[in-house]
C-alpha cells in the first residue's frame, strides 16, 4: 500500500533518494522520477511495465528551465509556452546531453512539460532536478485521474501518492513538436487545436501512425479498459448487446440503465474529458461484458475525447 498524503517535504525526500512518487497534475497523474538519473528512470519503466522504446516526458517548473535542458526553441514553441504554460501541452523540443538517452528512448528530441498544479509546482520548484513523469498506470491501460486510481494499480510499487485531488483537465496534454520549424500535434490532448491555432495558425495533425509511431502513445489500442468498448449510436448498439450486460457511456444522454455513465448531463465537453476515465475505469467494476459508446461532438477537447474512445475501442 502507498501512502496517500499531501506533504511536499516527504515527495521531495524519496525523489532525492531516486525513488518514485506519483504526482498530481491538471492532466493525469504521473509516476515521477529524477529525470536525470537513470535509476530513477529505469524504476518508472519498470514499475509501468513500459517498453524502453517509449520516451518520457520532462516536467519543469517554469519556461526558463527549458533552456537548461534543449538546445534551441523555435518561435512557435516559446510562443505556444509563454501562451500556454503552465498547462496542458508537451513541446517536443531538441535535447541537450545531460537529459539521458534513456528518457528520451534514444530519440533526439525531449518532451518538456510545465503542469499546471499548485503542488506539483511547489515540489518542482522544491527540487534541483526536473521530473521525468508518464502518466501513473500500467502499460496501456487508462490514465489515472485521482490518488486512488493510482493505488489500485501502482500502490505495491511506491511508496508515495501526492494527493492533488481529482484532476480538473482529465486527459493527457497535447504534444506538439517541430519538422523545419513547423509544428506538428502528434497527441490531441487537454489543450485545444483551436486554442493552438489560435495562438501560431495552422499546424499539421499527425496522430494515426501506427506500427513505429513518433509518439509510441498513439499505438492503437491503447488507454484500454478491462471490458471491450464497442462505438456507435447507442441505440442500435442495444440491438445486439443486451442491456443488462452492458455499460452505457453518453454524453448527455440518460438510456435510464443501472450501468450508464453520462459524461457531462448539461453537454459541457470539459466536464466530459474530466470525467472520461473514471467513467471507463467504473465499468471495469460493473458486472457487464461490454461497454456500448457514442462519440462525443468533434469540436474543442471534444476532439481528443473522441481520439481516447477511438483507441479504447480497437481491439
Ligand atoms: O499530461 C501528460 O502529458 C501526462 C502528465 C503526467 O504530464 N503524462 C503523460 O505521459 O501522458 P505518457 O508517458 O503517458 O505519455 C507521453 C507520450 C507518449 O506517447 C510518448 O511516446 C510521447 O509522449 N513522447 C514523449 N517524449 C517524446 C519524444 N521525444 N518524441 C515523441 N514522442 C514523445
Ligand atoms: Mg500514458
Amino acid at each position: 500500500m502507498a501512502e496517500i498524503g499531501n506533504q511536499i517535504e516527504k515527495a521531495v525526500r524519496l525523489l532525492e533518494q531516486d525513488e518514485l512518487v506519483a504526482i498530481p497534475t491538471e492532466t493525469v497523474y504521473g509516476l515521477a522520477g529524477n529525470a536525470l538519473s537513470k535509476s530513477a528512470v529505469t524504476k518508472i519503466f519498470s514499475v509501468k511495465n513500459r517498453p524502453q522504446f517509449d520516451p518520457l516526458i520532462v516536467h519543469i517548473p517554469n519556461i526558463e528551465k527549458a533552456e537548461t535542458y534543449v538546445t534551441e526553441i523555435p518561435e512557435q514553441a516559446r510562443i505556444l509556452a509563454d501562451t500556454f504554460w503552465p498547462g496542458p501541452l508537451t513541446l517536443l523540443l531538441k535535447k541537450k546531453s545531460i537529459i539521458p538517452d534513456l528518457v528520451t528512448a534514444g530519440l533526439d528530441t525531449v518532451g518538456i512539460r510545465c503542469p499546471n498544479h499548485f503542488l506539483t509546482r511547489q515540489l518542482l520548484q522544491r527540487l534541483p532536478f526536473p521530473l521525468a513523469a508518464p502518466s501513473a498506470n500500467p502499460f496501456g491501460y487508462v490514465s489515472p485521474t485521482k490518488p486512488e486510481h493510482v493505488e489500485e494499480q501502482l500502490g505495491n510499487s511506491i511508496q508515495y501518492i501526492l494527493d492533488g485531488g481529482i484532476c480538473t483537465v482529465g486527459i493527457e496534454s497535447t504534444i506538439v513538436g517541430f519538422e523545419n520549424e513547423t509544428p506538428v500535434v502528434y497527441r490531441l490532448g487537454g489543450l485545444s487545436l483551436e486554442n493552438i491555432e489560435k495562438a501560431i495558425g495552422n499546424v499539421q495533425l499527425m496522430t494515426h501512425s501506427t506500427s513505429n509511431p513518433k509518439a509510441p502513445g498513439q499505438l492503437k489500442s491503447h488507454y484500454a479498459p478491462g471490458k471491450k468498448v464497442f462505438l456507435g449510436k447507442v441505440e442500435e448498439l442495444l440491438q445486439q448487446y443486451p442491456s443488462h450486460l452492458s455499460g452505457i457511456l453518453t454524453f448527455q444522454k440518460d438510456f435510464n440503465s443501472p450501468f450508464q455513465f453520462i459524461l457531462s448531463p448539461s453537454g459541457s465537453l470539459d466536464e466530459a474529458a474530466q470525467n472520461l476515465f473514471e467513467a471507463l475505469r467504473a465499468f471495469d467494476k460493473m458486472p457487464v461484458d461490454v461497454i456500448l459508446a457514442e462519440l462525443v461532438p468533434n469540436v474543442g477537447l471534444g476532439k481528443a475525447i473522441n481520439d481516447r474512445l477511438q483507441r479504447a475501442a480497437v481491439q
